[in-house]
């Protein structure tokens, strides 16, 4: 728990895994400022702690997160809006240089489908619920649910969510490639954090590169992303955990990735 408050915790989730778990289930997780501050401090804590190489963030059993606190939001102006910048808070997560794997049970709604799209991975339970049902109450994703849902699942899809605020089942999620893997709902944050302590076991390096390629070079012209790649790629060459890795392999025995 963080600094007295308990709506945001952050847990252990095994060897160098962090589990951030939002837990405000009176209101359906809704994102308040409060959520979305701690959220913003923990990544940024994360982000600087060497001991940790990967991340989950989940909710509790029934909701994932219900969005934007729309109570909050029922009487602002957009001067109003423009004064909280909600972007600041967003701003560690969508920055965040670790794997992050996102464990959905039940509802991720608006911010909350937002606030996964935000993660790397997503593990969904066969119940869990998306939608980014932002038009129904009047106003449209705010936290890059327009771009992140297109770039996902491409434009007639994305169209359909946005449009029509509907609900789509996780098992239609994982066809249109919204969602990485569905499990059972019993098993969804056993499975999010197993992939989690085994990317943690990876040289973090590579890990941060990968990342990165694939957010940056996905928005880059091919040859400009190409030529990003493969200076990073060289780059690689200039670890430890390089020479490690291949070493073991050689050696025939399990590598022991520092992170240098
Ligand atoms: C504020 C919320 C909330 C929300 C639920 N609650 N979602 N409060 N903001 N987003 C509150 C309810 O008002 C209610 O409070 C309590 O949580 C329980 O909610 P119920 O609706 O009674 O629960 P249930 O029947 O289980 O339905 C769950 C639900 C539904 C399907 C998640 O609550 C729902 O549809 N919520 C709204 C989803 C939504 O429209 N999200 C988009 C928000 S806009 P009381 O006091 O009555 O107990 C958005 C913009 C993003 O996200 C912009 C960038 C961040």
């Amino acid at each position: 728990c963080r600094e007295g408050s308990m709506e945001v915790l952050l847990e252990s989730g095994g060897e160098r895994v962090a589990l951030v778990r939002i837990n405000r289930p009176e209101a359906r997780n809704a994102l308040n400022s409060a959520v979305r501050e701690q959220l913003a401090r923990i990544f940024v804590e994360l982000a600087g702690n060497d001991e940790i190489r990967c991340v989950v963030v989940t909710g509790t059993e029934k909701v994932f997160a219900a969005g934007a606190d729309i109570k909050a939001m029922a009487d602002a102006q957009p001067v109003d809006m423009m004064l909280r910048a909600g972007e600041r808070n967003w701003a560690p997560i969508k920055d965040f240089p670790k794997p992050l794997i996102a464990a959905v049970n039940g509802f991720a709604l608006g911010g909350g489908c937002e606030l996964a799209m935000h993660a790397d991975m997503i593990i969904a339970g066969a119940s869990a619920k998306f939608a980014q049902p932002e038009i129904k109450v009047g106003i449209i994703p705010g936290a890059g649910g327009t771009q992140r849902l297109l770039r996902a699942v491409g434009k007639f899809k994305a169209m359909k969510i946005l449009l029509t605020g509907e609900m789509v089942s996780a098992q239609e999620a994982e066809a249109m490639g919204l969602v990485t893997e569905v499990v059972p709902d019993g098993e969804v944050l056993d499975r999010a954090l197993a992939l989690a302590r085994s990317i943690a076991l990876l040289p973090p390096l590579a890990a941060r590169k990968i990342k990165e390629l694939v957010l940056q070079g996905g928005d880059l012209p091919l040859e400009a992303a190409l030529v990003m790649e493969r200076h990073a790629f060289h780059l690689m060459f200039a670890t430890a955990d390089q020479k490690e890795g291949m070493q073991a392999f050689i050696d025939k025995r399990s590598p022991n990735f520092k992170g240098l």
